[in-house]
């Protein structure tokens, strides 16, 4: 396990990762009926961008960074920026785990999951101040296969991999039929890299042939498609998707475009709408 995410946090993806997680959640919380949010991956929570390994690659400053002390017209964007900015203007980023946590009401339950053993360690401290909130320490798949469907029976499953095994696709599109039998009302957000050698049309496809319905999906991309040895781009697939959060995203997209100069954004339906 050599992936952290110090590295990458606040990057474009995480962006666009966080953005939709932001306007899934805030779909659920509609009802007052409670969810539940299950973070499979959810690396330590809370990173510093004044560290050597955020300073490194800089790459939160291509993402987020082209937010920073901006003051935004109310709107979609704002539901995300609001719950970050803060720690921004100190230098930090809030991952996953932290955002959804900050979004939970009383009646809501997280549960975050890591399996890096130092990592862990971390993350639990970071989540130590909120209500709610349990971490694990399993392997993401064995844990989203232990806590779904959860006894709210609503709910959403990050699935956020590093794609450090040349056979995490093929993984994914074997655990997927697993979410679709145990858990087929629940929403599910899937990050995925785009990269020259990856099989995205593959998993795509493996997405729609599950059947699940408003399976929608959006990339992003920074560089051409085809361009080799670099991150080109990445995808989010939601399973389930809420209604008007597709449309919510789209409406964000001259925005999200213009700011971290990405190259494109597309969307499509994978199954209908
Ligand atoms: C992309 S990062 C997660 C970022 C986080 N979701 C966020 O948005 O703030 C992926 C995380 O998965 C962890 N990881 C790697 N393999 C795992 C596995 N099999 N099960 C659970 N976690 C794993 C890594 O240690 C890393 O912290």
């Amino acid at each position: 396990m050599n992936y952290r995410h110090i590295y990458h946090a606040g990057n474009f993806a995480d962006v666009m990762k966080h953005l939709t997680l932001c306007l899934v959640l805030d779909y659920l919380k509609k009802k007052d009926t409670p969810f539940c949010v299950l973070d499979a991956h959810g690396g330590i929570g809370f990173y510093n961008l004044q560290s050597i390994e955020a300073e490194k690659t800089g790459e939160w400053k291509d993402g987020i960074g082209r937010f920073e002390n901006m003051s935004l017209e109310e709107g979609d964007f704002n539901l995300y920026y609001n719950l970050i900015k803060d720690d921004l203007r100190q230098g930090f980023y809030a991952g996953s785990p932290v955002i959804a946590a900050r979004m939970l009401r009383d009646q809501d339950r997280l549960i975050v999951n890591e399996l890096h053993p130092d990592d862990v360690q971390t993350l639990t401290a970071n989540m130590a101040s909120f209500k709610g909130v349990r971490c694990t320490n399993l392997d993401a798949y064995e844990c989203i296969r232990a806590h779904i469907p959860p006894a709210e029976k609503r709910g959403v499953v990050l699935i956020d991999p590093p794609f450090e095994k040349t056979d995490e696709f093929a993984t994914l599109t074997r655990q997927m039929s697993e979410w679709e039998k145990r858990f087929e009302k629940g929403v599910y957000i899937l990050w995925y890299p785009i990269k020259e050698h990856l099989a995205v049309d593959g998993l795509k496809q493996a997405a729609r042939q599950l059947g699940l319905p408003r399976t929608w999906c959006f990339e992003t991309l920074i560089h051409p498609r085809r361009q080799i040895g670099t991150l080109n781009g990445c995808g989010v697939i939601i399973f389930n998707a809420p209604f008007t959060v597709p449309e919510r995203v789209e409406s964000l997209a001259p925005l999200l475009r213009e700011k971290m100069g990405l190259s494109g954004i597309e969307f499509e339906w994978l199954t209908p709408a």
